[in-house]
């Protein structure tokens, strides 16, 4: 479990990014962070594993306090918490492979990685997960060959490779198209399920923090406004979260795309049972994606 006290995050621009966030994040589960641009979404994931040096409070995992960790503790400690970004950052000229392997790099030695000489099982590993997202045929593709669904994917594998407890991701679908976006986000929650992973996802996208998430942090000026279930994101709590728009207005532009798009998916059964859930009005939400 992810416990997170009075966090508070002062660039040296005077900046206050964090305010004193208190936050938990059970084990298992998909959590996903909205908020404006601004509001400190990035700074938050990226002070729980130090990316970002908070100023003040406490961050643990499983009772380990991360911010008292030394530098070569904390290496050690950041191969439990994987990272999947919105401009992915793979390295261009490397394969698929190669690229996810490069999420074991800290456990198999700065020589050995150099050559690239990795052990069979970390290979077999890699195949698995690639084969589980879908691009086993693309092992040797470079990823400057990629799309950026496939990019994507590539990310997922090479941070589950590490074999993470807890996965920080930062804006996974902010490059993707709506489809793909939601792909994408379904992947990432599936393996979560399967895996027993936690995730903190950082979104734009209110509509799929909806569909896919477990709960929803809204986050306005580095201060958590809004901390609960998908269904109650009301028109006045975004609001709280956004700013004052006609949220209702948006509902009619949006039904039918939704549908047709529904079609296309099939869509698994969670999104459906959303569908049906009468409380839950998502098209509502739209004008926000
Ligand atoms: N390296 C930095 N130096 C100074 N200020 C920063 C730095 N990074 C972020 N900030 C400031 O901290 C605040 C929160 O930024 P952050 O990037 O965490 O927001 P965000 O919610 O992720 O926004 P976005 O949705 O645009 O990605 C902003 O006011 C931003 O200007
Ligand atoms: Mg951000």
């Amino acid at each position: 479990m992810l416990r997170i006290e009075q966090l508070v995050k002062q660039y040296r621009t005077g900046d206050r990014a964090l305010k004193g966030i208190d936050l938990e994040v059970p084990d298992g589960q998909v959590m996903a962070l909205i908020g404006p641009s601004g509001a400190g979404k990035s700074t938050l994931i990226r002070c729980v594993n130090r990316l970002v040096e908070p100023t003040s409070g406490r961050i643990l995992l499983n009772d380990l306090d991360i911010r008292s960790l030394s530098q070569s503790k904390l290496r050690l400690v950041r191969r439990r918490m994987g990272m999947i970004f919105q401009e992915y950052a793979l390295v261009e000229r490397l394969t698929v492979m190669e690229n996810v392997l490069s999420g074991r790099l800290g456990y198999v030695g700065f020589w050995r990685s150099y050559f690239r000489k990795f052990p069979q099982s970390d290979i077999d590993e890699a195949f698995r997960l690639l084969e589980r997202v879908g691009l086993a045929e693309m092992c040797d593709k470079r990823a400057d060959e990629l799309s950026g669904g496939q990019r994507q994917r590539v990310g997922i594998c090479r941070a589950l490779i590490q074999n993470p407890e807890l996965l920080l991701v930062d804006e996974p679908t902010a490059s993707l198209d709506p489809k793909t976006s939601r792909q994408i986000m379904r992947l990432i929650c599936e393996l979560c399920q399967e895996r027993k992973l936690s995730a903190i996802i950082n979104i734009h996208d209110v509509l799929l923090a909806q569909m896919f998430a477990q709960r929803i942090v809204g986050l306005q000026l580095g201060e958590i406004v809004y901390d609960g279930s998908p269904n109650g994101l009301t028109p006045d709590v975004l609001t709280q979260i956004y700013g004052e728009e006609d949220w209702e207005a948006t509902i009619e532009n949006v039904e039918e795309e939704d549908l047709e798009d529904e079609a296309l998916d099939g869509g698994p059964d969670r999104e459906a049972e959303h569908k049906k859930t009468p409380e839950l009005d998502r098209d509502r939400l739209s004008g926000l994606t």
